[in-house]
């Protein structure tokens, strides 16, 4: 049966990290693939989750099933944490939702519940997306298209041209938007943009659906989703794919949900079981380790505070990283990197040519994604030179 099948292409990203991997150059630098790394170069194991697995494995009883939406433990905390604890969606009990297979899993089934619901509809991306957004949501049968968002002049957003594309959008379609960070280009959309996103949104009657995968990472937890919380004021429906791999290092163990704003609290039981039924026809359960972490630190004052801080501090150091990086790359090149400064999260995009791309992987061993996007947390004290140099020697 399988002679039918042909041999794929490996995906671009994880391509990458195999040829890293087997480089053996010494001073080789990884700023592909979409991961945080501390100054030692490590993706460590945040100090809150290692004594929230103390707890766990203390107070755990059993492992029987958990059922297709997950705990409405971990549901009720993290709709607390994208939303706010005052949001009128909350206080109104507008909310459906389910713990998933990290975001991935949220964003896919959001599709399939979208094919459900509206099966003609079209969801529009930013052009450029995350290069998973197309295949994850496609693969669900949805059409897909996109709309103008970065820049490549200004290196920012294209707010103009964005707009004006969003008021062409179907009415009755669906706009995909990154709540913050935005995966690949680093460019979010200020107060101000939301705020006219979220009236053309409303005034179209398009619905918005946000990939919040990096909250924290950008400003602060409420910043990152000041965003999402307009539209929710604006939108009476709207669907939020969340991770919890990033903000809380959890990548492995697969850790997000699909939360689902409806139009009134009526509607939410309805809504419930057919997101119930996309999950059970599908991987049936989520996975409930990681989200058991996530539960105990966000159900949890102290622990709470602790996780505040330990995000603060990646944030911190990804954001002194754009600093830097943007005073010492002019330096060295003799060109404009102040964009870096401005933009937000792991991404930027250097914005140099394929050809250069190339050569810093060939001759330097520097490892970046084809668009130039490199991962700014993989830039550490003892690599910071050698990235210069070589950036200076191939970008002059
Ligand atoms: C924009 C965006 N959305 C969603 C995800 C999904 O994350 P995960 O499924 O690993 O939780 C990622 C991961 O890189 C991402 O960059």
């Amino acid at each position: 049966m399988f002679e039918t099948l042909e041999a794929l292409s490996p995906d671009a990203i994880l391509g990458l990290t195999a040829a890293f991997r087997d480089d053996p150059r010494a001073q080789k630098i990884d700023l592909g693939v979409g991961v945080y790394r501390d100054e030692q170069g490590n993706t460590p194991i945040l100090k809150t989750v290692t004594e929230a697995e103390k707890r766990r494995f203390a107070t755990e009883t059993t492992k029987t099933y958990i059922g297709p939406p997950g705990t409405p433990g971990f549901n009720a905390l993290v709709r607390k944490l994208m939303f706010g604890g005052n949001h009128a969606v909350l206080k109104d009990k507008r909310v459906a939702g389910v713990q998933t297979p990290g975001g991935c899993g949220a964003l896919r089934m959001g599709a399939e519940l979208i094919k459900r619901a509206r099966p003609d509809a079209t969801i529009w991306v930013s052009d450029p997306t995350w290069a998973n957004h197309v295949p994850l949501l496609g693969s669900a049968g949805i059409k897909i298209e996109t709309y103008p968002y970065y820049d490549k002049q200004t290196r920012g957003l294209n707010t103009e041209a964005m707009l004006a594309a969003l008021a062409k959008v179907p009415s009755g379609d669906l706009v995909l938007f990154h709540g913050c960070c935005h995966n690949p280009s680093g460019v979010d959309p200020q107060r101000a943009d939301w705020q006219e996103i979220a009236k053309i949104c409303s005034e179209r009657g398009l619905t918005p659906y946000i990939d919040l995968a990096y909250q924290g990472l950008g400003d602060s937890l409420d910043d990152d989703a000041m965003g999402l919380r307009i539209m929710a004021d604006a939108c009476p429906e709207l669907l939020v794919a969340s991770s919890y791999s990033k903000n809380f290092g959890l990548y492995r163990e697969r850790v997000g949900a699909l939360q689902i704003v409806t139009k009134t609290s009526a509607e939410v039981s309805k809504v419930q079981s057919q997101i119930d039924s996309v999950v059970r026809t599908s991987y049936s359960m989520p996975p409930a380790h990681g989200a058991a972490l996530v539960e105990i630190i966000l159900g949890d004052e102290a622990l709470n505070v602790a996780w505040v801080k330990e995000l603060d501090e990646m944030r911190e150091r990804i954001n002194g990283l754009r600093d830097v990086l943007a005073e010492r790359l002019a330096a060295a090149t003799g060109q404009d990197f102040s964009f870096i400064q401005k933009q937000r999260g792991m991404f930027s995009f250097l914005g140099i040519s394929p050809e250069q791309v190339t050569r810093l992987q060939k001759e330097c061993g520097i490892y970046m994604v084809g668009s130039s996007r490199i991962n700014v947390a993989g830039i550490n004290n003892a690599n910071l030179e050698y990235f210069l140099e070589s950036c200076a020697r191939v970008l002059k």
